[in-house]
């Protein structure tokens, strides 16, 4: 690492409830300009995270630093205001009695006239020149989400803390004021922690994803990183269906119905979870019986029956009941393709997609 020190690291950070530790010794680093969004399922510890480092509630235990400086520690509790963070949530309340321009300018300490001026350069950002004498009940909720936005940044703040900001917008503005958030949110250069539970979302917004559950970090790195190397099961799992093929690892290798498997750092004897994607799987003609021949890349086919198809826009996902062992799996492919009920396919298997875990026993099993 550089000298310069990261705008945000938290170390260890903890917080518990009832003896219980909902955030347990969470580490992370965002530099400036860096979009980090925790995502994990509900309950799994984002919001108190975040709320740690905004300063309004107290750790148990760990360290938060900014730009190198202890705000938190065992010797230091800065206030929220002193902290120089900008916060925007869910129920992100404009006040109602004051203009588009007086929200914004709300929290900043200027004189008049860099005061328009900053006001005036937000608005035009945020894609609202022209809205600054308007109310907010005057604003659709996508308008309202982004004054919220030009509010929270308008004092410069070193960073960013959003926690699940889009969330009452309804689908069809979403992607929309997500890109122009982003967008807005890399011009000024904050580091943004974003804190969401939709997949989707992080994937779209990410620098880094910092994969939360049951209060701890379980994996931390690119959206390309973290879709295509999963840490475990669970992580795979978060982001899509998967399906699960159980065998038993023996010389490094892992016989299927769908051929050998290489499984390499697993024991002689071991069970091994094979997962894949639903659009990883390959589907080919039934051709008489014969199915397609087994490559090097895709290994042998294996043959199955559809048992229900359902078309989704983009692609279709259809669910079959395999030949052996009474395996159900299921494959995405282009949505201009519905095979009906009853129809048999062949499946393959890309090699190069798959993720191979020590096998995990239902009851063992993490959310
Ligand atoms: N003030 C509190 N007192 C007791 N339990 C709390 C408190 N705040 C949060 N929790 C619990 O901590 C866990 C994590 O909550 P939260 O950080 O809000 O999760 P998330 O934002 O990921 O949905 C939950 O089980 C929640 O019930
Ligand atoms: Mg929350």
């Amino acid at each position: 690492m550089p000298n310069t020190p990261a705008r945000l690291e938290t170390r260890s950070l903890t917080r518990r409830f009832g003896g219980r530790a909902v955030v347990d010794a969470v580490s992370l680093t965002i530099a400036p300009g860096q979009v980090t969004c925790l995502l994990g399922p509900s309950g799994c510890g984002k919001s108190t995270t975040l709320r740690m480092i905004a300063g309004v509630e107290t750790p148990d235990d760990g360290q938060i630093l900014i730009d190198g400086a202890e705000v938190f520690g065992p010797v230091t509790a800065l206030p929220p205001e002193a902290r120089g963070i900008g916060l925007m949530f869910q129920d992100f309340a404009l006040f109602p009695h004051l203009t588009v321009a007086q929200n914004v300018g709300f929290g900043l300490k200027a004189d008049r006239a860099a005061r328009s001026a900053r006001i005036g350069e937000l608005l035009e950002r945020v894609n609202l020149s022209g809205y600054g004498d308007k109310h907010p009940h005057q604003l659709s909720g996508g308008e309202q989400q982004r004054v919220a936005l030009a509010r929270a940044l308008a004092p410069r703040p070193r960073i960013m803390l959003m926690d699940e900001p889009f969330s009452g917008l309804d689908n069809r503005l979403r992607d929309g004021i997500r890109d122009t958030t982003l967008e807005v949110l890399k011009e000024e250069g904050a580091a943004v922690l974003l804190v969401t539970h939709e997949p989707d979302e992080a994937l779209r917004m990410a620098d880094e994803i910092a994969l939360m559950r049951g209060g701890r970090i379980v994996q931390r790195g690119s959206p390309y990183h973290v879709y295509n190397s999963p840490a475990d099961k669970a992580a795979a799992a978060f982001f899509s269906d998967i399906n699960v093929i159980r065998g038993v690892s023996r010389g490094a290798l892992t016989e299927t119905p769908f051929g050998e498997f290489l499984t390499p750092g697993h024991a002689d004897g071991a069970e091994v979870d094979i997962i894949i994607r639903p659009q990883h799987l390959k589907i080919d003609f039934d051709r008489a019986g014969r199915g397609p021949n087994p490559t090097p890349m895709d290994g042998t086919p294996a043959r199955g029956t559809v048992q229900r198809a359902r078309f989704l826009g983009r692609e279709s996902l259809v669910e079959f009941a395999m030949d052996f062992e009474g395996a159900k799996l299921t494959a995405s492919v282009p949505g201009v393709f519905l095979p009906k009920p009853g129809t048999v396919l062949w499946l393959m298997i890309r090699r190069d997609r798959c993720f191979v875990f020590p096998a995990q026993r239902a009851s063992h099993a993490s959310a």
